[in-house]
C-alpha cells in the first residue's frame, strides 16, 4: 500500500548528451537549482504535515505563506523535470505526427508553430512558455507562465517547457542575447519526447 503521508519527491537524474550551445556547466548549475526545488518541496509538505498531525506548532501566518509557496516549489520541480527531458535521447521528431498535424492547424505550419513560441518568448519577465494540449478544446495552447506556476492551465497536459529565467542560460549568455539561447534550446530539443507527450495526453 502506498504510504500517502510519509512521500517524498525523489531528484531524478536524466541521461543528457552533449548540447549545442548550451555548455556542461550551464546545464551543472541548472540541475543543482532542480535539486533545490526537490528538497524544497519535501520540505514543505514535511512541515505542513507536522503541523496537521500537531507536532508542529507554527503561527498561522506563517502556515498559510507556506501553503502559498508550495505551487512555487512543486511546480519549479516538476517544470524543470519536463525541461530536462525534452533534451534526452536521440534527438527525432516526425512532420508525420498528431502533435505537427495540430500545431499545422492552429499556427500554419511547424515553423509557424516554431516561429509563435520564439515570439513567446520573447516576453519580458522571468517564467517559462509553456505549450500544452487541451484535450476536450481539441487544441493547442502556448502560454507564458510567471514564475513557475502564475498562469499554469488547469489540468492541461505540459507538451514543451521551455525555460526563460535568467538561472537557464546566463552562464553562457548575457540577457541581451537570450534569443541565443533560444535557439540553442530549439537546437537541442528532442522532439519525439514531445510528440510522446502529445500522443500520451488524455
Ligand atoms: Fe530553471
Amino acid at each position: 500500500m502506498v504510504n500517502y503521508l510519509s512521500m517524498t519527491y525523489p531528484t531524478k537524474t536524466f541521461k543528457l548528451p552533449t548540447l549545442e550551445g548550451i555548455s556542461e556547466k550551464q546545464m551543472k548549475v541548472h540541475l543543482a537549482l532542480y535539486e533545490g526545488y526537490v528538497k524544497n518541496i519535501n520540505l514543505i509538505m514535511e512541515k505542513l504535515e507536522a503541523v496537521r498531525e500537531g507536532t508542529l506548532e507554527l503561527d498561522p501566518y506563517i502556515v498559510a505563506e507556506l501553503r502559498r509557496r508550495f505551487a512555487f516549489e512543486f511546480d519549479g520541480m516538476r517544470m524543470h523535470e519536463y525541461y530536462f527531458e525534452q533534451f534526452e535521447g536521440e534527438k527525432g521528431g516526425s512532420p508525420e505526427s498528431g502533435l505537427a498535424k495540430a500545431a499545422a492547424e492552429k499556427y500554419g505550419s511547424g515553423e509557424d508553430f516554431i516561429m509563435h513560441i520564439k515570439e513567446v518568448a520573447g516576453s519580458r519577465g522571468i517564467g517559462w512558455v509553456v505549450v500544452y494540449k487541451d484535450p476536450i478544446g481539441k487544441t493547442l495552447h502556448t502560454t507564458f507562465v510567471a514564475d513557475h506556476e502564475v498562469g499554469q492551465l488547469a489540468g492541461l497536459p505540459i507538451l514543451l517547457a521551455l525555460d526563460l529565467w535568467e538561472h537557464a542560460y546566463m552562464v553562457d549568455y548575457i540577457p541581451a542575447e537570450k534569443k541565443n539561447y533560444i535557439d540553442a534550446f530549439f537546437a537541442n530539443l528532442n522532439w519525439s519526447v514531445v510528440e510522446k507527450r502529445f500522443n500520451e495526453a488524455a
